[in-house]
């Protein structure tokens, strides 16, 4: 199968920091195939950000991309590696094919322009064929699709929109130049609850109509089991599992996804015998040898301190270690 919209191939990035070079992002391989929700997830600090970012090209000043290709399938079939792209070869892409979504707290809109104004220069920055007049029909349509008042909106200022409405605003405008391809980076942490299930319930809905690809971070399992066809596991910067949202769920190969999962607070699990991780995630200046994880597991032998597990495939799904945790059935 090779219809994959994105391709990580190899990549590694790091940052340079005072003690040396903390190797953020090391040797990630994954694709996301056409049409298909992507769930990446893991620990706070194991590069979830740095790999998103390094896509759209804006990654701090302190980032280097070592090796590595962000390969992009263009609708016409073309393939092009995100890293190596000019500017304006990029500008071109982004927000037309590609597009990242923050959290709306991280003021992606201009706090002395009315919303508008946002939208128009939005547009024309990236495709200059269209004019104000399509702007606004389109802003008023999308903006009606996320259940906004557009008269309202649009002449708003951001400081008088909520949480919920600038994230729903920001979702607008995200898909106005139907991009194929989403990338979000937890979306919806800065917000309450009930706005996130509405977030959320509009981006499946989004997804629905116009079919994009999606790759998205979060540190919430409830999330994933919504949105994602497919989970990515991420630990010390190194992808250590991937697999189908269900088989995620149900029969985590990996001793770290397995550890996540039984970390989750059950209705049935008194919270005094919630399960936690133990350890803490290495030094990624100078990161130990063997399994990165292998410090913090309760299957790791000699060997996975000395030697460092390849990526094993099978069955559509695929896990680094090499005592993976025993497969599931669903009738078990
Ligand atoms: N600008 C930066 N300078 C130095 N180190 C950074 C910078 N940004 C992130 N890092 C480090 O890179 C690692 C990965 O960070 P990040 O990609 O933000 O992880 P995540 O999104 O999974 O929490 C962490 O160890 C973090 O401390
Ligand atoms: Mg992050």
């Amino acid at each position: 199968m090779d219809n994959w919209i994105l391709r990580f191939d190899d990549v590694s990035i790091s940052y340079r920091t005072k003690r040396g070079s903390l190797h953020a992002v090391s040797h990630a391989s994954l694709d996301v195939m056409e049409g298909e929700s992507v769930a990446l997830i893991g620990e706070s600090g194991c590069g979830k950000t740095t790999l998103a970012t390094s896509v759209v090209g804006i990654l701090p000043l302190a980032a280097r991309i070592d090796s590595g290709r962000a390969l992009y399938r263009k609708s016409d079939g073309d393939v092009v590696d995100m890293y190596a792209l000019a500017r304006n070869e990029k500008r071109l892409l982004l927000w037309k094919d590609v597009v990242m979504m923050f959290q709306a707290s991280q003021s992606s809109f201009n706090p002395v322009r009315r919303i508008f104004t946002t939208f128009v220069d939005t547009v024309k920055a990236h495709d200059p064929s269209k004019n104000d007049e399509w702007i606004l029909s389109r802003s008023r349509e999308l903006l009606k699709m996320v259940m906004l008042d557009p008269d309202k909106i649009l002449y708003s200022y951001p400081h008088e929109l909520s949480g919920g409405m600038k994230q729903r605003t920001l979702l607008a405008l995200t898909m106005i130049l139907e991009p194929r391809l989403l990338i979000l980076d937890e979306p919806t942490t800065a917000l309450d609850l009930i706005t996130q299930e509405k977030i959320l319930r509009l981006l499946n809905d989004m997804r629905r109509t116009f079919g994009f690809s999606m790759v998205f971070i979060t540190h919430d399992l409830s999330i994933v089991s919504e949105l994602a066809d497919r989970v990515v596991t991420m630990y010390a910067g190194k992808v250590v599992e991937s697999a189908p949202v269900r088989d995620f769920f149900l029969s985590p190969r990996h001793p770290y996804s397995d550890g996540l999962l039984r970390a989750i607070p059950r209705l049935s699990t008194p919270s005094d015998e919630l399960y936690s991780i133990p350890g803490t995630t290495p030094d990624l200046v100078a990161p130990p040898a063997g399994c990165l994880f292998a410090p913090r597991c309760g299957r790791a032998d000699e060997r996975c301190g000395r030697q460092e597990p390849e990526s094993e495939s099978c069955g559509g799904r695929a896990w680094a270690c090499f005592h993976p945790v025993e497969e599931k059935n669903a009738i078990d």
